[in-house]
């Protein structure tokens, strides 16, 4: 079980950007880990304070009591128990919120978050990873981007140097301009959670079992989006069966490979994307749990695109040629 730690920055509660993009990816994220714990800190609903003469001299006191160091050591705690820190931040005047500043003020602590050792820093918060959701009113321009950097310096001073960027721009450009910048941070959401998961591998598996298995599931979906059912019949053993909800089981390569060849000639897929979630090994057997999300174009000739999104369980079977296919079967759509 993992922590992800929620940062909002955007004074703004309802309408704010960052904060949809940031439910987005912590409804993706709990989707891939249901048991995750998520901690959430709303800088606009529960404002950080501006440091102090007082903080600063708790800072340097431990013996000095002070609520804005108990603060401070609360933000601290919160970030040491994380896992995964998602920060939503607006452009303001060309840099970050004066509440986010705030916030790193207190967390940035010698002693605690970094140290100092024969005169170099030293992050302590290592092991931990970050996505940043940006977001502007005008279009990227690098040279006057003060908030990118910072956050990115910040983080790596205190050990957090594996953080992705998920920039929002030009949203207060036009609608149309918006609504692409939108779906573009969700897609790319999207590829970074995939990224990210990696299934749990239980039993004795070689890497290269792994290589194969892995190797059999990014050919399906690349025969599926090719449309190509000797491809895809090829990645099966001969007697694989193939199970859909409410269809009449499939049986032997030959089927397989008819009713793909009939569903490709109907169907055009635009992308088929499995998350593996749980791979067992039971000797020549390897049962894989997991959820797949499958995008179709409505019909050939129009660019109308449904997606689905379904729990699979599939069964490998190691034969004299490798790893192969011997069962797949899909619940039905969620
Ligand atoms: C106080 C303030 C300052 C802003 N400064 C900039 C700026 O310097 N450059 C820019 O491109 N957009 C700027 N914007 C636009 C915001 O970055 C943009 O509206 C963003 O979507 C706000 O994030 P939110 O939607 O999560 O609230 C500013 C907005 C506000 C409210």
């Amino acid at each position: 079980m993992k922590t992800l730690l929620r940062i909002d920055a955007s004074a703004r509660i309802n309408g704010s950007n960052t904060r949809v993009l940031a439910d987005y990816f912590q409804t993706k994220w709990l989707s891939h880990n249901p048991e995750d714990k998520v901690i959430h800190r709303c800088l606009a609903s529960n404002p950080i304070p501006h440091i102090t003469n007082e903080t600063i001299k708790a800072f340097q006191h431990a013996d000095e009591l002070s609520s804005n160091r108990t603060l401070s050591d609360t933000l601290i705690d919160e970030l040491k128990r994380a896992d995964h820190l998602l920060i939503g931040s607006p452009l303001y005047n060309l840099t970050l919120p004066s509440t986010l500043k705030a916030y790193f003020d207190h967390v940035v602590r010698a002693g605690l978050t970094f140290e100092v050792r024969q005169g170099n820093y030293r992050g302590l918060l290592t092991g931990k990873t970050a996505t940043l959701i940006t977001a502007r009113g005008s279009k990227s321009s690098p040279t006057d981007d003060f908030q990118t950097t910072y956050l990115r310096k910040i983080l790596a001073f205190i050990g957090i140097d594996a953080v992705d960027v998920v920039a929002l721009d030009g949203l207060t450009l036009d609608q149309q301009t918006k609504e692409k910048a939108i779906s573009c941070a969700q897609q790319q959401i999207d590829d970074l959670l995939n990224r990210t998961v990696s299934p749990v591998w239980q039993g004795e598996f070689s890497e290269y079992d792994k290589q194969q298995i892995n190797f059999l599931r990014a050919g399906q979906a690349d025969a599926i989006v090719k449309g190509d059912a000797q491809a895809y019949a090829e990645l099966c053993a001969d007697n694989i069966q193939l199970l859909i909800p409410s269809q009449d089981v499939i049986t032997g390569r030959n089927a397989l490979l008819e009713a793909e060849q009939k569903l490709f000639s109907r169907t055009k897929f635009a992308s088929f994307q499995k998350i593996p979630l749980h791979i067992e090994r039971s000797g020549n057997l390897a049962v894989e749990v997991g959820r797949q999300e499958v995008t179709m174009h409505k019909h050939h000739d129009t660019d109308g695109i449904f997606s689905t999104c379904q729990k699979y369980t599939h069964v490998f079977r190691l034969t004299p040629q490798g790893w192969r296919f011997a069962m797949l079967m899909s619940n039905p759509n969620e």
